[in-house]
């Protein structure tokens, strides 16, 4: 077979579809989980794309990371999803691609914007998925754009080697827990990895897991607050392992800290081979989501506090209070640098 051609590099793609019944959650509204998958699937379209245009290997762009994303608000069953990528900086083997979702009332006409995110991806061959490709580099509009977009790789360079290390081991939740306690709202949800569920790699989208991610961190907001819930961020998530198709995929939440009207909780990915279950097991991906939980006008309310059992528990909810102060005051000075 000869090589194909170069083609056209084209750094921008918009995607839009109606959101429809299955795509909501049990309050009735566009899934967290789903917004996370249109985003993800539009970052790998454009992101393939590009790293198809020179010659060499065919290649598939495969999520590395997800900065941290705000759901800004809900999108409504009926409402369309526009959503545009865009390629915003390429480095030798990887490359970012900031995504928009705006949800459009199409009976009325207005528009607003439901969630913000940046991607990265790394072409990976379809001959041997282990062998990273080059990626060709964009044409900035400016130096001061190319500027920007170095120090944001560089930024996530340095913060993805800082959390590489802090791979968790899954706790058993004692056998009656208390309510209100960790181990109450602790849930696990298990999936095996269908072809449907795949690139042309035959491993699992990082979409996929986002959705199931998000699915499992909901069980657990709701149990401990016994109300409906939303959720309201997810932090920076890294996908240091590829899952392959045929593996059991193991999703695990847990409640890290609550605020007086919000929940953090971690979810950790845990992969092994159906068959060799024990030998097998790695953790592929983990990630804190951060839920509300509403009243029946869907307004934010207090959640219950958290009752901490042991120093572990403790050490967690410190961190997760830290957590919790440092994106407050980034998004406080991010609305006053608006004002
Ligand atoms: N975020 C952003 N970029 C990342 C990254 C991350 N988490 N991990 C690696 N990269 C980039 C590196 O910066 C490098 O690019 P550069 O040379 O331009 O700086 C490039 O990837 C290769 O880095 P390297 O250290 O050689 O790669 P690796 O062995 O860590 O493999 C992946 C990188 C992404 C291929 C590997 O971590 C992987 O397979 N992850 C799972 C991907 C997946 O399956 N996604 C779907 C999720 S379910």
């Amino acid at each position: 077979m000869t090589a194909p051609e170069p083609r056209e590099a084209a750094s921008s793609l918009q995607l839009c579809r109606i959101m429809r019944p299955d795509d909501a959650n049990i309050m009735g509204n566009v899934h967290g989980g789903t917004i996370l998958k249109m985003i993800e699937e539009a970052g790998c379209i454009i992101g393939t794309r590009h790293c198809n245009t020179l010659n060499g290997d065919r290649c598939m762009a495969a999520l590395a990371r997800v900065e941290k994303t705000e759901f800004l608000c809900p999108v409504f069953i009926g409402e369309v999803a526009h959503v545009t990528a865009e390629i915003t900086h390429t480095s030798q083997h990887s490359l970012e691609v900031q995504v928009n979702v705006m949800a459009e009332n199409i009976l009325t006409g207005t528009k607003k914007l439901a969630n913000k995110a940046a991607l990265w991806y790394v072409p990976c061959s379809l001959k041997n998925v282990d062998k990273i490709m080059e990626v060709p580099p964009i044409k900035y509009a400016s130096a001061e754009q190319a500027e920007e977009g170095r120090k944001r790789y560089e930024i996530q360079k340095t913060e993805r080697l800082e959390t590489k290390t802090r791979i968790k081991e899954v706790v058993s939740p004692p056998s009656h827990p208390e309510r209100h306690t960790v181990g109450f709202s602790q849930s696990s949800l298990i999936h095996l990895v269908g072809p449907s569920d795949c690139t042309l790699h035959d491993c699992v989208h990082g979409g996929v897991t986002m959705k199931l991610m998000d699915e499992v961190a909901g069980i657990v907001a709701a149990r401990h607050c016994n109300t409906n819930i939303v959720t309201a961020s997810v932090d920076a998530i890294n996908f240091h392992r590829k899952i392959k198709k045929g593996c059991v995929v193991t999703v695990t939440g847990r409640l890290t800290f609550v605020s007086n009207k919000s929940m953090e909780i971690e979810v950790i990915v845990d992969a092994s081979p159906l068959m060799e279950e024990d030998k097998g097991k790695y953790q592929a991906v983990s990630a804190f989501f951060t839920f509300i939980s509403l009243d029946k006008y869907n307004r934010a309310v207090p959640v219950p506090p958290l009752k901490i059992e042991g120093e572990e528990e403790q050490r967690s909810f410190e961190e997760g209070n830290a957590r919790y102060l440092h994106n407050k005051a980034k998004r406080l000075a991010a609305k006053e640098s608006l004002q």
